[in-house]
C-alpha cells in the first residue's frame, strides 16, 4: 500500500495524506495497514449509523449524515422550498437580519455567510446585494458593550434612512431554546430596536420541538423552523438552522447539500479502503499519530482566507465530539484531539514557528483552492527605477504565491519532523464547501468510533450550563428577595 492523494467527487475535494506519514514520527504503512481490522469495524459503525439513524451508546437518534440526502434524512423538498419562499419573501423587503445564537446554532452560520459572501456583504449596496438583506450576528457571547454596538450600529441605519422604517429580522437560533446567550442577546435586541420607531422589526424561531421559543413564535405567529431532532447543533449546519441564513443571503442550498451528497456518495462507495475513502483515511492518520505518537494538537490552517471562520466552526466540531472522559463502556480515559485555527499565510507569520519547532505533538491541515477564478490576475511588474523591489512577486499570481507558501510550509514541516496533509476544493463556492463540510463531519465521526467515545453528546457543555442556571437561579431568587 502506498498513500496517494485522494481525487473524490470529480475533484470537488482531493486529500493528499502524503507528509503525514513522513514525518509522523513512527506510524509506517505496515502500521496502517496493520489497522485495517478497526478500520473495518468503524466503517461498519457507520454504516449502521446511516441505515438506522443510531449510534451505538447515544441515546438518541443520530440523522447528520444524510442531511445532504433530500428525503432520506431531516430535510426533504418541503423544508427546502419552505426556506426558500421564506427567504424569497424577505427580498427588497428587509434590509437587514440579525443572526442570533451560539455554538452550533452559530459558528455553521457565520462560516458559510463569511466563506461565500465575504466580510464586505454588509457594505455592499441594495443592487450590488441583489435585494438581499444585510446579515450581522449576536447571541454568541454575553458582552454588553458588542452587543451596544450593533444596536447603536442598525439604530444609525435605521436613523440615516428615507425610505420609511428600516425592515430588520431577528433570527433566533436555539435548539434548546434555553441557551443564556442567544437568549440575552434577543431580549436585549428586541427591547432596544423595536421601540425605535424608525425600524420594523420581525422575529423568526429556528428551535428544537417543543422548546420555550417555539411557545414564544408560536404564540406571536411569526414564522418557526426546526432544529430537526437527532441532530445535534455542531452537526447541524446542512440542517434548517445553517440553511436559513444562508439562503436569505442568496447562496444557492441545493448546491451545497449537492456537494455534500456526491462527497458523501464517493466515501460510502469507498467503504473500508483508506485508499478509496478519505475520510476514514483522515481519521486513521489522526488517530494512530494522536493515540500513538502524542500528537494532540490539530491545526486547521486554510490558505483561503474567507475560510478562516471554518477554522472555528471545526474547533467546536471536533473538540465537542472527541474531548470525552469516558469511552462507551464507562470506562474513564479522557481523550481528544485539541483544535488550533489558523490560517494562512497570515499565521505563518504567527504560529508557525511554534508548529516547526515547538513540541512535537501537532499536525498542520491545510486547505486550498485548485482555481481561484476571476480575481487571480497577474501582479504588475517591478515599478519603474526599483527593479529590485518586488522581483520575487512581479507578475506572479497571489494564488501561487500563496500555494509557494502552503508548499514550502508543509516541507519545513516534514524537514523537521512534523506531519501535515492538505486538502484542496475545486473553488470557493457551494458545491466544494459542502463536499469539505460533509468530509469534516464525516471524518469525525470516523474518529469516534476508533476512540470509541460518543461523538454525539457533549456532558462537558452540559456540565456548566447547569451550573449556571443554578447561579443565575440561585441570584433571580436572591434578588426578587432583597
Ligand atoms: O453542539 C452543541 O450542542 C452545543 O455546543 C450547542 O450548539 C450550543 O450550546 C448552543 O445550544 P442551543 O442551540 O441549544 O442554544
Amino acid at each position: 500500500m502506498t498513500l496517494e492523494p485522494i481525487r473524490v467527487a470529480d475533484g470537488l475535494l482531493t486529500y493528499d495524506p502524503r507528509k503525514m506519514l513522513a514525518a509522523s514520527g513512527g506510524i509506517t504503512l505496515e502500521r496502517l495497514t496493520a489497522f485495517a481490522p478497526a478500520l473495518a469495524r468503524a466503517e461498519e459503525a457507520i454504516a449502521a449509523l446511516r441505515a438506522s439513524g443510531r449510534a451505538r451508546g447515544h441515546p438518541d437518534a443520530v440523522l447528520f449524515p444524510s442531511l445532504c440526502r433530500l428525503g432520506e434524512g431531516p430535510n426533504d423538498e418541503a423544508t427546502l422550498g419552505r426556506i426558500e419562499a421564506w427567504a424569497e419573501e424577505r427580498r427588497g423587503v428587509l434590509d437587514g437580519a440579525i443572526s442570533i445564537g451560539i455554538g452550533g446554532s452559530y459558528l455553521g452560520n457565520r462560516m458559510l455567510h463569511e466563506a461565500l459572501r465575504g466580510s464586505y456583504w454588509n457594505e455592499l449596496s441594495d443592487e450590488e446585494r441583489d435585494g438581499r438583506p444585510r446579515l450581522w450576528f449576536a447571541g454568541h457571547h454575553l458582552d454588553p458593550i458588542c452587543t451596544g454596538e450593533l444596536i447603536e450600529h442598525v439604530r444609525g441605519l435605521a436613523a440615516r434612512q428615507e425610505s420609511g422604517p428600516l425592515r430588520i429580522e431577528l433570527i433566533v437560533i436555539s435548539k434548546s431554546g434555553t441557551t443564556t446567550e442567544p437568549l440575552a442577546a434577543f431580549t436585549r435586541l428586541e427591547e432596544a430596536l423595536g421601540r425605535d420607531p424608525a425600524i420594523d422589526l420581525g422575529i423568526t424561531a429556528v428551535t428544537g420541538p417543543g422548546s420555550p421559543l417555539a411557545e414564544l413564535a408560536r404564540a406571536r405567529g411569526r414564522p418557526l423552523f426546526r432544529v430537526p431532532d437527532g441532530v445535534g447543533g455542531r452537526w447541524s449546519v446542512l440542517a434548517e438552522g445553517g440553511l436559513l441564513t444562508a439562503a436569505l443571503v442568496g447562496i444557492d442550498t441545493r448546491a451545497l447539500l449537492e456537494g455534500a451528497r456526491r462527497l458523501d456518495d464517493a466515501l460510502r462507495e469507498g467503504g473500508d479502503d483508506p485508499r478509496r475513502n478519505p475520510a476514514l483515511l483522515y481519521a486513521a492518520l489522526h488517530h494512530l499519530l494522536h493515540i500513538e505518537t502524542g500528537r494532540t494538537q490539530a491545526v486547521l490552517m486554510p490558505y483561503v482566507y474567507r475560510l478562516r471562520a471554518l477554522s472555528e466552526w471545526y474547533v467546536q466540531l471536533l473538540a465537542e465530539s472527541l474531548g470525552k472522559a469516558k469511552r462507551r463502556d464507562g470506562t474513564l480515559a479522557p481523550t481528544g484531539r485539541t483544535p488550533i485555527p489558523a490560517v494562512g499565510t497570515t499565521d505563518m507569520h504567527a504560529q508557525t514557528q511554534l508548529h516547526q519547532e515547538g513540541p512535537l505533538d501537532k499536525t498542520v491541515t491545510t486547505i486550498d483552492l485548485a482555481s481561484w477564478g476571476s480575481d487571480d490576475a497577474p501582479l504588475p511588474g517591478a515599478p519603474d527605477g526599483a527593479a529590485g523591489l518586488g522581483t520575487a512577486v512581479a507578475g506572479r499570481r497571489l494564488s501561487a504565491l500563496n500555494r509557494a507558501a502552503r508548499e514550502a510550509n508543509e516541507e519545513a514541516l516534514a524537514a523537521a519532523g512534523r506531519p501535515s496533509d492538505s486538502l484542496t476544493l475545486e473553488r470557493l463556492e457551494e458545491a466544494s464547501l459542502g463536499a469539505l463540510l460533509q468530509f469534516l463531519m464525516m471524518s469525525v465521526a470516523y474518529e469516534g468510533e476508533l476512540l470509541d467515545v460518543d461523538a454525539y453528546d457533549q456532558p462537558g457543555v452540559d456540565a456548566y450550563k447547569s451550573i449556571m442556571r443554578e447561579k443565575l437561579d440561585g441570584a433571580g431568587a436572591r434578588g426578587r428577595a432583597s
